[in-house]
């Protein structure tokens, strides 16, 4: 099957020599007090910033961080304290320019040395980012001979760095980021090897509607966990107490359910749980004996035979897309179910193992089983779109 890649250019294709070279990255990181909390974005992007810096490029680095609002908003939505990090980490001149639509970019880039690059202050501190605005999109293009973007995360946001500016630049392509975040999610969703089977968690079914669509026809088996698993159980007439049930999607659920059974394919939800009271408090955890939660208690996590299940389906796969949590993970006490499936992911040296980004890379982070899985993608709703047959903006401007 054709790759999403085919008919657009990488990195590697150009000449990058005293050209100037705008870089678009995902370095939307989370901040705290000024210090960087986690670091996966930043260090996957490193690749592509070393190949352009080693061979020769004039370097223009540019990211949004977060959604500033208002000017009021210019501190706490500054990117020094990642071009600080940058300067660190690659042993060069990091030169954060505040206004990436003056003139100070292209007057630096006449005088940049070999060991300096240029990070553009926060894309969207300028509001023709999400706008789309000519205005931004023109001046990036007045120092711009090759537009790389390497921001796979942001790719799904039709904005000036990701699309107005590519529409307006002949030479043009993917950075090493891009191109694997690609090959990955192709690899599912094109031919991935069989058995397949995707563990779909988090809160809502509604937000996993497209993704459970497209691969219904690919998938062996989905594994069910996280607030979703409710909605699903109560499709099948099962009590599940205060726990939250989207109401709207039952019918939904219940369908997705037989639609499972008439293709022969596989749906596991969870046969017991961990259960409390109260949401924000772990005082009465307990696991339940059955699928079933009683009345006035509330599930925050698969129980042990639940695990059991998920871990003894995952042995048999060759292939595995994990996106969304099995429980409120973010609690310690409710982490167990999610850290148990992060370790049987790591257990599977033969298969591919790709885990969508968001809340389900935090929760593999979280687990200490990162390293081993094939796949981490740095792009939350970018993968969701993408998995569920999206075309990207980000990739589509950079066909010829
Ligand atoms: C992300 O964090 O998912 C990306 O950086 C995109 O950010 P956004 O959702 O604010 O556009």
């Amino acid at each position: 099957m054709k790759s999403t890649l085919a008919g657009i250019h990488s990195i590697e294709d150009f000449d990058l020599k005293d050209k100037r070279v705008f870089l678009r990255l995902d370095l939307n990181v989370p901040i705290k007090n000024g210090k960087i909390t986690d670091m996966t974005r930043i260090d996957a992007a490193l690749p592509t910033i070393r190949y352009a810096l080693e061979h020769g490029a004039k370097l223009v680095v540019a990211s949004h961080l977060g959604r500033p609002e208002s000017k009021e908003d210019r501190v706490k939505y500054s990117l020094e304290p990642v071009a600080n990090k940058l300067q660190e980490l690659l042993d060069a001149d990091v030169i954060l320019v505040d206004e990436p639509e003056s003139e100070a970019p292209s007057a630096l880039l006449r005088s940049l040395k070999k060991n300096q690059l240029i990070l553009l202050e926060n894309l969207r501190f300028n509001e023709d980012e999400t706008e789309n605005g000519d205005g931004l999109a023109n001046a990036i293009c007045a120092y711009t001979d090759i537009y790389i973007n390497d921001a796979f995360g942001a790719s799904h946001r039709a904005h000036a760095s990701i699309v107005g500016v590519p529409a307006k630049v002949k030479q043009k392509g993917v950075g090493f980021l891009m191109k694997k975040e690609i090959e990955m999610l192709d690899k599912i969703m094109l031919a991935p090897e069989q058995p397949f089977v995707t563990i779909l968690g988090g809160s809502k079914v509604s937000d996993k509607i497209g993704v459970i669509e497209n691969l219904i026809d690919k998938v062996d088996t989905f594994l069910v966990g996280g607030a979703m698993a409710y909605t699903f159980l109560a499709a099948q007439g099962v009590a599940v107490g205060a726990s939250r049930v989207e109401k709207d999607k039952v019918k939904y659920a219940g369908e997705l359910l037989m639609r499972m059974k008439a293709r022969d394919k596989k749906m596991f939800l969870p046969v017991d749980h961990r259960i409390v009271t109260k949401f924000d408090s772990a005082a009465d955890l307990k696991s339940t004996s059955a699928s079933e939660i009683p009345d006035g208690w509330l599930g925050v996590d698969i129980g042990p035979k639940t695990v059991e299940t998920f871990r003894r389906e995952l042995q048999r796969a060759k292939t595995v897309f994990w996106n969304g949590p099995m429980g409120v993970f973010e609690t310690k006490d409710f982490a167990d179910g999610t850290f148990a499936v992060a370790k049987a992911l790591a257990e599977l040296p033969h298969a591919t193992t790709v885990v969508g980004g968001g809340d389900s890379a935090a929760a593999i982070n979280a687990s200490g089983y990162a390293d081993r899985v094939t796949h981490i993608s740095t792009g939350g709703g970018a993968s969701l779109e993408y998995l569920q047959g999206d075309k990207l903006p980000g990739i589509e401007a950079l066909r010829k």
